[in-house]
Formats: C-alpha cells, sequence, structure tokens
C-alpha cells in the first residue's frame, strides 16, 4: 500500500510514522509512505504555498497551484486512465467522517494521496477540481491535517496483510465486528487486592469465549449502546441483552 502525503511540513511525520508496526512495514515494504513538501512545488523565491483571501478575512489560504502541480507530479508516471482510479483525499473538518468501513474500504486500493489542509485552509478549487474525497477524523478542527493523515495512514494499515501480527485479530477487532472489545488481563494474577477473574484462569476454553462474548455485550451496551443496532447479535445474545434491560422501552412522544 503506497500513501503519498502532500503537506507543508513533512517533518511533522518523522517520528509517529517511523516506529513500531508503521517502521518495522515500511523496512519490510508492506506499506510505503512517500512525503511531498508542497513548498518544493511553489515557484516564487519564497517558496510561498499561501495567500490573503480573496474578499478580506482572518487567515491565510493554500494557494491551489502548488498543491495541483504537487499532485501532478506525484501521480506523473501513471496513465490518465490510473490516475481516474487513485482517490486525492483531501484532509478536513468538513470531510466525511472516518470509521473503521471507510477504513476497510480505504485498505482495499493500492495507493493514496493525502492533501494536509493548513492555516484558514485551501482554495475552493482544490475541493472542486482536483480532490476526489474529503475526510475528517472527528468533529473538532485541527491545527492542520498532518495529525488527521497520520491517523488514517495507521488505522489504514493495519489492515494490510502482515501489518499487524495476526489478521484475524485486525478482522475481530472491537468496532470491525460490531461490539467493543472484551476486557483483558496479564499477570500477576494477583495484584493489590485486584485478582483476574477465575473463569479466564480456568483452562475452560468454551467458557472463556462465552465470559467473553458477555463481557463484550455488556461493555457495549455500557458504552457505546448504539453500535448494538448494527451488531451481528445471536439468540443467546439478544436473550443476555434484553436480561440487562436491552433495549429500552421507547419513550413517550
Ligand atoms: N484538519 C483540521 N481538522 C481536521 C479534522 N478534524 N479532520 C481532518 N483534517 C483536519
Amino acid at each position: 500500500m503506497k500513501f503519498h502525503v502532500l503537506t507543508l511540513f513533512p517533518e511533522a511525520f518523522s517520528g509517529p510514522m517511523q516506529h513500531s508496526m508503521l517502521g518495522r512495514a515500511q523496512e519490510r515494504g508492506l506499506i510505503s509512505i512517500q512525503l511531498t513538501d508542497i513548498r518544493d512545488h511553489a515557484h516564487d523565491a519564497h517558496n510561498t504555498a499561501d495567500d490573503y483571501q480573496f474578499g478580506g478575512g482572518f487567515g491565510m489560504v493554500m494557494k491551489p497551484e502548488p498543491i495541483f502541480e504537487a499532485v501532478e507530479d506525484v501521480l506523473s508516471s501513471r496513465s490518465q486512465e490510473e490516475r481516474r482510479d487513485i482517490p486525492v483525499i483531501l484532509m478536513s473538518p468538513q470531510g466525511e467522517t472516518l470509521d473503521q468501513e471507510m477504513v476497510e474500504e480505504l485498505a482495499h486500493e493500492g495507493e493514496l494521496v493525502l492533501i494536509c489542509g493548513h492555516y484558514a485552509g485551501v482554495d475552493e478549487r482544490v475541493r472542486e477540481h482536483l480532490i476526489t474525497r474529503e475526510v475528517s477524523i472527528g468533529d473538532y478542527v485541527l491545527t492542520g491535517g498532518e495529525l488527521a493523515a497520520m491517523v488514517l495512514i495507521d488505522a489504514v494499515s493495519r489492515f494490510i496483510d502482515g501489518v499487524v501480527g495476526s489478521q484475524e485479530n485486525v478482522l475481530e477487532d472491537s468496532i470491525t465486528c460490531g461490539l467493543l472489545q472484551h476486557p483483558l488481563y496479564t499477570r500477576p494474577a494477583d495484584f493489590r487486592e485486584f485478582s483476574v477473574p477465575e473463569i479466564l484462569r480456568s483452562g475452560h476454553h468454551a467458557e472463556i469465549e462465552r465470559w467473553r462474548r458477555l463481557q463484550s455485550l455488556r461493555i457495549t451496551l455500557e458504552k457505546r449502546p448504539d453500535l448494538l443496532s448494527t451488531a451481528d447479535l445471536t439468540l443467546n445474545d439478544l436473550a443476555f441483552l434484553q436480561s440487562l434491560g436491552w433495549p429500552p422501552p421507547e419513550s413517550p412522544e
């Protein structure tokens, strides 16, 4: 999987993307993260990539020419047809909100171009005539799209074969399977006055699986009941949830 990142701050990526799983995934050639400094595509003596707003207003706007040229340069070795298939994504708080479904969908692309917005925003012509998609990582405003691009790269990379130890784990992840994760414990079994639940030390695998499932259901009901309506639930799951009062009685109009 290839990520082309267009940014005014390429150095922002050097720490977070070089360690742990993403660092190893790059060393092993499973993913590659190509950074392009948008300023390298500005043509004046000062490499100006932003300018004042037409019509007045607070904050600078990222100029269209360096962004268009940076994208064209990154895709220059591709035919017109190939270019049409490569998503060009603007990271911005105005985009569709990234969720696990979108992450999985993006992981099926061989290549992604990610444009990191900055300052007050990008010239609207980038939105209208260059990008194919606009993605937000949540309803809050960051100082720029760099952290958002890193979040997207991290989440998408987990779906690339070999990046995470076991692909089965990724597919059984909380959220991916519609429920939150059951509690996890490790040694020591007894820590201060807190002990690991006996069932997990019993060696009864079927019972352990059942306990974990019920814990997932309980935790999802407590923390994210909205997820239950789309989760894949068995009759046993439904009976358990009903015993906990789910679904709540409809409130009178
Ligand atoms: N840039 C600034 N805020 C953002 C957000 N929430 N998501 C994506 N890009 C952003």
